[in-house]
C-alpha cells in the first residue's frame, strides 16, 4: 500500500515532491519520508515522520532541504513496526546509498544475518534495509551495476528507487510485481509508483515492466531487461539448513513465522478487515462474484478444501474444489459471475495452469494464490496473493500449505466483508489470527514429544488419518505427508464419520489411527469414530485442544494444540501431523527432503 515518488530535473525544490505524494494519500500509510542529493553540499539529506504526510511537511518547513535528484515514500507497515527508523528512505552504513522500496523482500533474514557477520550496521527492523547494504556491498562507483548484482539476491517484490552520494546524477529504478511508471516532460524525469501522482509532471509515461531496471541521467535514461543469470562472487542466498538436519524440518519450524509473513500488513483488526493489495485491481468484480471453484493438486487441493468450508460459512459464497488433472476433463458450468481461484505453491503444476486456462477460456475472473513471484500463474491469472514466506526446498510442501490456510481465512474476510459479515466477526477472526503465530510456536516446543511419538508408531505399516468438517483435509493432508516422506507405510484419510461405511473392517491392533478431534462443533461426532475403532482394538492417537482431559481416557496418546476459532484450527492441527510425519521417515532411515519417486514441482501433465 506503500506509494513512491522520485525526481530527476530541474525541479530543487522538494515541496512539489511532497504535493506529488500526497496525491498517494488515498492509498493508506503510517509513516513518510524524503531524501535529496544536495548539489552544494555534495552529500545527501534525509527527513522522516510518523504519521500523516503533513507532519512530514511540518518537520520540511522548519528545517527545508533542497536538493535533485529526489525520492520520497509513504510507507504502510508489513515487517518492523510503525516508527521514524523504521519509515523510508533507508541508507547503507556510510550513507551513500538512500532507497525506497514498496513490496517484500522474502528472503531479508537470511541476508541481513550475512550481512550483520559481514560487520553491516543496521539501523531498522524493515526488510527493505537489507537491500541497501547489498547494494553498498556490491557499489564500486556505478549505481546501477551495483543495484543489478544485489537484485539478483533478492527474493521477493520490489519497486525501488535508489540515489547515491557517490554516483548523484542518477535515479536507479527497479520493477518486480509492484507497479513503477516513469513520467517524462521534456528533460524532467518524474517516477512514481501510480500514475495518479504524477500526473501534472508527464506528457509521456513509460511503464516499467517486471525485472527491469531503469538508469534515469540528466535529459536521458534507458531501460535494461534483466533476465540472463549470472554467477555471482558471494552466495549470499544459498539456502541454509541452519541447526536442522533437514529442510523439511526447517521448514515446519518455520510454519509459525509463515502465518506471521501471511498476515503481515494485511489486517484491519478495528475495521475487521483484511486488506489484499493484490485483489485491488478486480476489487469490484469480486463484489459481483456468485460461485467460487478452487483448483489445485495435492497438498495445494486440501488448502482449497478448507477454504471451501470457510468461505461458505463466513462468506456465504458457494465453493466447489476440484483437482487441477480432472478439472478441465469435466464440463465445468463457468459465467462471468464465476471466479477460478487457483492455488500452487510453484505457480508452475501443469495440471493446475491447464485447469486454470480452461476456466479463463469460459470466461472465469482467474485469481490464484502462489509463493512463487513471476510464476507462470501469477502471469495468467487476473489478480491474486503472494505467500510471501520465502524459498520451500522440501519436496514436501509444508509451511506454504500454512500460508495458504492463513491467505484463505484472510480472503474469507476480505469477501466475507463485501457481503453479509459483521464487524463483529471480522474483528473476531482478526483477533484469533493476530494469535496465531505465538500458538503455532507452542505446538512446537512439544517437539520432543511428537518425536518420541513417532518412534512408537513406526513400527506399524498402515494408518488411518481420521477428521471431520474443517479437519477433513487436514486428515487428507496428514495421510498424504506420510505417504510422501514416510512411504514404508501406507495411510489413508477418512471422515470421522464414513468408518462405520466400510473402511472399519481393517483395523485391528496393528492398524492405528491419528483422530483429528480439536473441542468443536463437530467433537462429540469424532468420538463416536474414536469409539468404532477403539472397541475393535485400533490404537489411537489423538490431537486435541488443550485443557481436553477426558479424551487420554479413550486415545493411546494425546497431541495438545491451543483452543482457537473453529475456522482457524486447521492451522494449528497441521502442525503435528506435519511433525510426525517428518519424524516416523526419519526413523524408517529415509529421505525426507527427497523422497523417492517425487519432484517439487510437476510441469508435465
Ligand atoms: O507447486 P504446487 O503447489 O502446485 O504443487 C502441487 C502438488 O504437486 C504438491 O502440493 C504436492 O502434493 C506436494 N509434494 C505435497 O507435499
Amino acid at each position: 500500500m506503500c506509494g513512491i515518488i522520485g525526481h530527476l530535473g530541474k525541479y530543487n525544490n522538494l515541496k512539489i515532491g511532497i504535493d506529488a505524494l500526497k496525491r498517494l494519500e488515498y492509498r493508506g500509510y503510517d509513516s513518510a519520508g524524503l531524501a535529496a542529493f544536495n548539489a552544494e553540499k555534495k552529500d545527501i539529506f534525509s527527513l522522516k515522520t510518523v504519521g500523516r504526510i503533513s507532519n512530514l511537511e511540518e518537520k520540511f518547513s522548519k528545517s527545508p532541504i533542497f536538493g535533485n535528484p529526489f525520492i520520497l515514500h509513504t510507507r504502510w507497515a508489513t515487517t518492523g513496526r510503525v516508527t521514524e527508523a523504521n519509515a523510508h528512505p533507508h541508507w547503507d552504513c556510510k550513507k551513500n546509498i538512500y532507497i525506497v522500496h514498496n513490496g517484500i523482500i522474502e528472503n531479508y533474514r537470511t541476508l541481513k544475518d550475512k550481512l550483520l557477520a559481514m560487520g553491516h550496521k543496521f539501523s531498522s527492523d524493515t526488510d527493505t534495509e537489507v537491500v541497501s547494504h547489498l547494494i553498498e556491498y556490491f557499489f564500486k562507483g556505478n549505481l546501477e551495476e551495483a543495484t543489478r548484482k544485489a537484485l539478483k539476491l533478492i527474493k521477493g517484490t520490489y519497486a525501488l528507487l535508489i540515489i547515491s552520494r557517490e554516483d548523484p546524477q542518477k535515479i536507479v529504478a527497479a520493477r518486480l510485481s509492484s507497479p513503477l511508471i516513469i513520467g517524462i516532460k521534456d528533460k524532467d524525469y518524474f517516477i512514481a509508483s501510480d500514475y495518479n501522482a504524477i500526473i501534472p509532471y508527464a506528457k509521456k509515461v513509460i511503464n516499467l515492466e517486471d525485472n527491469e531496471i531503469a538508469t534515469i541521467t540528466p535529459g536521458n535514461f534507458f531501460i535494461l531487461k534483466e533476465r540472463e543469470p549470472e554467477e555471482l562472487d558471494l552466495k549470499l542466498e544459498e539456502a541454509q539448513k541452519g541447526k536442522f538436519s533437514h529442510f523439511m524440518l526447517k521448514e515446519i519450524f518455520e510454519e509459525p513465522e509463515a502465518i506471521r509473513n501471511s498476515i503481515s500488513g494485511r489486517l484491519l483488526p478495528e475495521e475487521g478487515l483484511a486488506k489484499l493489495g493484490g485483489l485491488e485491481e478486480v476489487k469490484d468484480k469480486l463484489k459481483e462474484i456468485e460461485r467460487m471453484i478452487i483448483i489445485g493438486c495435492g497438498t495445494a487441493r486440501y488448502a482449497g478444501l478448507v477454504g471451501e468450508y470457510m468461505l461458505e460459512e463466513y462468506a456465504g459464497i458457494p465453493v466447489e474444489v476440484d483437482v487441477g488433472s480432472e478439472f478441465r476433463y469435466r464440463k465445468p458450468i463457468i459465467n462471468e459471475k464465476t471466479a477460478v481461484l487457483s492455488i500452487s505453491q510453484s505457480g508452475e503444476t501443469a495440471d493446475t495452469l491447464a485447469a486454470l486456462r480452461e476456466a479463463k477460456r469460459k470466461g472465469a475472473l482467474a485469481l490464484g494464490i502462489t509463493n512463487v513471484v513471476g510464476s507462470t500463474q501469477t502471469r495468467e491469472t487476473d489478480a491474486g496473493i503472494y505467500n510471501h514466506v520465502g524459498p520451500e526446498i522440501g519436496v514436501a510442501s509444508t509451511k506454504v500449505f500454512i500460508s495458504q490456510l492463513t491467505i484463505l481465512a484472510l480472503l474469507t474476510m476480505y469477501l466475507g466483508r463485501q457481503r453479509e459479515m459483521s464487524l463483529v466477526t471480522g474483528r473476531r477472526i482478526s483477533q484469533e489470527l493476530q494469535k496465531l503465530p505465538g500458538l503455532a510456536e507452542t505446538i512446537l516446543k512439544q517437539d520432543k514429544q511428537i518425536q518420541e511419538l513417532a518412534k512408537k508408531y513406526s513400527q506399524f505399516r498402515n494408518f488411518f488419518v481420521l477428521g471431520r468438517k474443517y479437519n477433513y483435509p487436514i486428515a487428507m493432508e496428514g495421510a498424504l505427508k506420510l505417504k510422501e516422506v514416510a512411504y514404508l507405510i501406507h495411510a489413508e484419510s477418512y471422515p470421522g464419520g464414513e468408518m462405520k461405511h466400510g473402511p472399519i473392517a481393517l483395523i485391528d491392533e496393528n492398524f492405528p489411527s491419528v483422530a483429528i478431534c480439536p473441542s468443536d462443533s463437530v467433537y462429540e461426532k469424532m468420538l463416536n469414530a474414536i469409539e468404532e475403532a477403539k472397541s475393535r482394538n485400533g490404537k489411537i492417537l489423538a490431537v486435541a485442544t488443550e485443557g481436553n482431559e477426558d479424551i487420554k481416557k479413550i486415545a493411546d496418546d494425546v497431541i495438545y494444540i491451543p483452543k482457537t476459532l473453529e475456522m482457524l484450527t486447521p492451522i494449528l492441527t497441521t502442525i503435528p501431523l506435519h511433525l510426525f510425519a517428518a519424524y516416523i521417515g526419519l526413523e524408517l532411515g529415509l529421505d525426507i527432503d527427497k523422497p523417492r519417486n517425487l519432484a517439487k514441482s510437476v510441469t508435465v501433465e
